[in-house]
């Protein structure tokens, strides 16, 4: 399981996330959905610590545990653990330019991680098997479509194993057609078991594989439930504001 608890995160005087409580069983996949800026990504950035919420506390229990409260100065060491402990994948693929798929597969395990290149290689090759790579591993992003590239940012944050795999809208980038080759590669990890949050508006996908759908509102969640249960009868008036936006759209 993975909890998480009373998250505050403030930019400026502006209080973005506040006070957010949310628990992760092993192997679910959680769905977040709500408006823009309702702060689904720094909600994602605080998991990975990319961001340091003022308080709040993360605990991961499906391995070894690590809680981490972030109320106390924490150390370098703490930091970098937690970040290991999740893996994520960005709207905007964030791929190394300059390196291969095959590259930037390996970056993490190596330069990161400090394992040996040779003992890196045949796994990173093995998770773009994975993702359906395996004949453009020598590919630069720029000789990818998004959707291709979209998939090592994906065998990329799986490279290091993560306990947690975050994805922040990894299709509202891509061209239509290309959408649909990066569900079904979260879908086949969703049915591997692995433990995901994923902020995506993508319904049908929230249907057919969320364990949980979460919808924020003013950097809350305000209401969470299954996906048929939210979806066909959805309590809080800002969920319901807030769907219906989305099926108009
Ligand atoms: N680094 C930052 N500095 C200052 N304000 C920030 C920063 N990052 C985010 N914010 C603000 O925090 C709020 C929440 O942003 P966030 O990106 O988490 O929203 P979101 O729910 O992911 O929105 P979207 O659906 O548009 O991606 C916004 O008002 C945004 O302007
Ligand atoms: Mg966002």
């Amino acid at each position: 399981m993975i909890t998480i608890q009373n998250i505050h995160k403030t930019f400026g005087n502006h209080p973005i996330l506040k006070g957010i409580d949310l628990t992760i069983e092993r192997g679910q996949v959680v769905v977040i959905l709500g408006p823009s800026g309702s702060g689904k990504t720094t909600l994602l950035r605080c998991l990975n610590a990319l961001e340091m919420p003022e308080q709040g506390i993360i605990s991961f229990q499906n391995r070894e545990e690590l809680t981490v409260d972030f109320s106390q100065k924490l150390t370098k060491n703490t930091i970098l653990a937690l970040r290991r402990r999740s893996g994520m994948v960005f709207q905007n693929y964030n791929l190394f330019p300059h390196k291969t798929a095959l590259e930037n597969v390996m970056e993490g395990p190596v330069f990161v991680q400090g394992k040996k290149e040779s003992d890196v290689r045949p796994q990173a090759i093995a998770l773009l098997e994975k993702v359906g790579l395996g004949d453009k591993i020598n590919h630069y992003p720029f000789q990818l479509s998004g959707g291709q590239q979209q998939r090592v940012g994906i065998a990329r944050a799986l490279a290091i194993q993560p306990e947690l795999m975050l994805f922040d809208e990894p299709t509202s980038a891509l061209d239509p057609e290309l959408v649909q080759e990066v569900l079904n590669t979260m879908k086949s990890l969703a049915k591997e078991g692995w433990t995901m949050v994923v902020v995506t508006h993508e319904i049908k996908f929230a249907l057919d594989v969320a364990d949980k759908v979460v919808v924020m509102d003013g950097g809350e969640i305000v209401e969470q439930g299954s996906a048929q249960d939210l979806f066909n009868h959805p309590k809080h008036p800002r969920t319901q504001k807030f769907l219906q936006q989305i099926r108009v759209a």
